[in-house]
């Protein structure tokens, strides 16, 4: 059994219900004044034990925020390098595609060259007026500076803002959630520290010298050493603005016909392709030419493994969710169980949700053509939890979407979500859609998202949040 009152509610949940929200990115400026404050507010801190909350309020840290907490190196070290180094070194924006006009030089904030993120403060309301009274409150305090306040949006029918239908595939924790499909339900540990794993074991957890444990907050190891980590997880933050107007003319142009007539149904099924779902969620069927009109009011289905389309027919190979989870189609594995669970290592649990205002409020594709580029900016705010972040969400970014050779592909990556790695040669920058007697090719695929800012986070349990906030200063 886990222990859900230790652990932050996020994540159990995303609190999607809840429809005004912030991000807070702050900068700690005076350690004693957090972490008395801290100390005092934990019992305000949602934990995955409460359910129904009409206001939720969850708290994560860099590297230097606990280091700003006087967090002794030789622990800090004991975190995963991924946290350790954050998002920005040169090797991991070249892993992660965060170069040329995605270079963290770039960005609106989580680079070198700005001012340093130490926390992310969040919460989820359920009336704007809370929600702009919690943040006066944060931005009040004097021993915290606010970098960056990010507003959340939740668009109609759960859309991003491409118009496509979000949320629907994610695993299980196995201990947390109830179990909806079997195939999709993850050892605990592959989203919560110092549990067992997918691969049955439980992997290096954050620790810190027992000593200055005063008050026995921490579970301790055979070593003697306390567990910091324990019921804690790794946030990755990620802010992506999105050209929606870009994409929509892009099919548009792709599917336009010699006399340079549009042609609807047909821009609909190659945009659908690309996500590889209809704009209601439903899956594309093998030979299906318009969307099924059920899929909102039938409820998200995720019960497949593409083992009725191996070849890609439907949902093609290259599109963004076969490549972000290619279930039982994973190369390499003679068969569809061991597929799943090869691909089942590589999983995260989505907690992103839209920013900026929708370009037209219908997101229907011949509104956003007819309105043109307005410049605004919106986006996904993409955040995922994951346990080991080299093996989840940089795996799945780089091995999967980025990756131009993925399966039998060859120069093309993400067509939604992947980052072209090189513009002037083209490479990477078509997508394939698999058909008989032969397949089609959309060239010059366009990057439609821009990256804005980053940074990975630690999500302490609650026990950790305890204990960082008695943590005595350094003297
Ligand atoms: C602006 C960028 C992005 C957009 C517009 C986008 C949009 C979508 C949409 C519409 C779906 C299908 C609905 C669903 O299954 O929930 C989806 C699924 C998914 N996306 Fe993204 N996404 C973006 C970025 C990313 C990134 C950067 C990653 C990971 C590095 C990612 C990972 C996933 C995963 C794992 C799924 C579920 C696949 C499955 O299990 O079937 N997405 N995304």
């Amino acid at each position: 059994m886990i222990d859900k009152q230790d652990i932050q509610g996020f994540i159990k949940q995303g609190y999607g219900y809840l429809n005004y929200g912030r991000y807070l990115l702050v900068k700690i400026v005076d350690a004693a004044g957090f972490k008395q404050w801290l100390e005092t507010h934990i019992d305000d801190i949602s934990t995955a034990a409460q359910s129904d909350l009409k206001q939720t309020f969850n708290i994560a840290f860099t590297r230097s925020g606990l280091q700003r907490l006087s967090l002794p190196e030789d622990s800090l070290q004991s975190f995963a390098r991924e946290w350790y180094e954050n998002m920005v070194t040169p090797e991991r924006s070249y892993r992660l595609g965060d170069t040329q006009h995605n270079a963290p030089e770039n960005w609106q904030w989580g680079a070198p060259h700005q001012t340093t993120i130490d926390a992310l403060l969040f919460g989820f309301f359920e009336t704007s007026k809370g929600c702009k009274a919690w943040q006066q409150t944060i931005e009040s305090f004097d021993f915290l500076e606010v970098i960056e306040v990010i507003e959340p949006r939740n668009l109609p029918q759960f859309k991003e803002h491409f118009g496509f239908r979000d949320g629907i595939s994610q695993p299980t924790v196995k201990g947390m959630h109830k179990e909806k499909e079997k195939f999709n339900a993850l050892a605990t540990g592959e989203f919560i520290l110092g549990h067992k794993n997918e691969y049955d074991e439980v992997a290096p957890c954050p620790v810190v010298n027992t000593n200055l444990d005063k008050h026995l907050q921490l579970k301790t190891n055979r070593q003697g050493d306390s567990l910091l980590g324990f019921n804690g997880s790794y946030l990755v933050f990620r802010q992506l603005e999105q050209d929606v107007h870009a994409f929509w003319d892009y099919v548009d142009q792709q599917s336009k016909d010699e006399y340079n007539k549009s042609h609807p149904q047909q821009r609909l099924l190659f945009a659908s392709k690309m996500v590889g779902r209809w704009p209601n969620g439903k899956m594309i069927k093998p030979g299906a030419t318009a969307q099924p009109s059920t899929g909102i009011s039938n409820g998200p289905e995720n019960q497949f493994t593409y083992e009725n389309d191996t070849a890609g027919f439907g949902c093609p190979i290259g599109s963004h969710i076969r490549r972000s989870n290619p279930r039982a189609t994973l190369d390499g594995q003679k068969k569809a169980k061991d597929a799943i669970k090869t691909a089942n290592r590589h999983r995260i649990l989505r907690r992103g949700r839209p920013y900026g205002e929708p370009i037209v409020s219908s997101m229907q594709a011949d509104e956003i053509l007819e309105k043109g580029n307005d410049d605004a900016q919106r986006g996904l705010l993409f955040l995922c939890l994951n346990a080991d972040i080299a093996r989840q969400f940089e795996f799945v970014q780089q091995t999967w979407l980025n990756n131009s050779k993925f399966r039998s592909l060859y120069t093309e990556v993400d067509p939604i979500a992947g980052i072209k790695p090189d513009a002037e040669h083209l490479l990477g920058n078509h997508f394939s859609i698999q058909g008989k007697p032969f397949r089609q090719r959309l060239r010059q695929v366009p990057s439609f998202i821009t990256m804005k800012g980053g940074a990975y986070f630690f999500l302490p349990s609650i026990r950790a949040l305890k204990f960082l906030s008695t943590l005595e200063d350094e003297a």
